[in-house]
């Protein structure tokens, strides 16, 4: 079912003790933010376990930000989707533009990494966008629907159903340029449509697309007031708890 969600992705920041100091002052103000909107903290591997003892109880969900592609075994430095589930990990994200483009994801492992999170009963936020070569291009809509059809595709009507979407531009990440509303609506509405032509009207409708890239306080109410946008995958702006709680406080 579409939802409204507000996800901090805290990339690689924050010590144990910063992770779990934030994720308590998250916790402490979600009240603020209407119940049908879903919060969700994403930090790094080594926090979750106390930081899903610090939000437990207080309607935050925590994200993994990545999980291997191979359920278990002689894979140094991996961590599967069920050591993550365990924890009480709800969601991971998968096939973020920095694993793509730093760690080389490919649709193959994006396809196996899926297969994992649900195996293990994780929600995957799944990441497309585009760079700003391939806007400049005007390539954007034929890059992002090859990213949708070569890992959406293969799931079930089930599956589809139970993933969440997030679209971030490239070059909106982390630069302070904001796609306008207009810009991230197109893109959605797109996305949208896509999905339509393979899940049928009714389901793609029902699918939760968020918006990532320079989301902040200040531009958090337009984009969300998009009919395709359902929310934000909060980078910066997640880091610290009373802008990230003003993002989520943007319906
Ligand atoms: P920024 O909000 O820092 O641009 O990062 C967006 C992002 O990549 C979230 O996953």
């Amino acid at each position: 079912m579409r939802k409204n969600i507000v996800a901090g992705n805290w990339k690689m920041n924050t010590t144990p003790q910063e992770g779990v100091e934030l994720a308590r002052a998250v916790a402490a103000r979600r009240g603020e933010v209407a119940p049908q909107v879903a919060v969700i903290v994403a930090p790094p591997f080594t926090h979750l376990s106390e930081v899903v003892r610090a939000t437990r109880g207080a309607g935050v969900s925590v994200a993994a930000q990545n999980c291997a592609a191979e359920a278990a075994g002689a894979y140094t430095g991996e961590v599967s989707a069920q050591m993550i589930a365990t924890l009480g990990v709800e969601y991971v994200i998968l096939g973020h533009s920095e694993r793509r483009q730093y760690f080389g994801e490919t649709a193959d492992v994006l396809n196996r990494k899926m297969e994992r999170a649900f195996e293990a009963r994780l929600v995957p936020i799944y990441c497309v966008g585009e760079s700003l070569a391939e806007r400049e291009a005007e390539t954007h809509f034929e890059v992002v629907r090859a990213q949708v059809e070569e890992v959406l595709f293969s799931l079930s009507a089930e599956r589809f159903g139970q993933t969440v979407i997030a679209y971030e531009p490239v070059w909106a990440i982390g630069t302070g340029r904001t796609a306008t509303a207009a810009q991230a609506q197109e893109m959605h509405a797109f996305i949208r449509s896509v999905l339509a032509a393979r899940f049928g009207h009714e389901a793609a409708d029902e699918c939760t697309i968020l918006y990532g890239g320079s989301a902040n306080p200040g531009n958090a109410r337009e984009l969300f007031s998009q009919p395709d946008v359902d929310g934000g995958l909060v980078g910066g702006a997640s880091l610290k708890a009373d802008d990230f709680i003003a993002v989520a406080k943007s319906f």
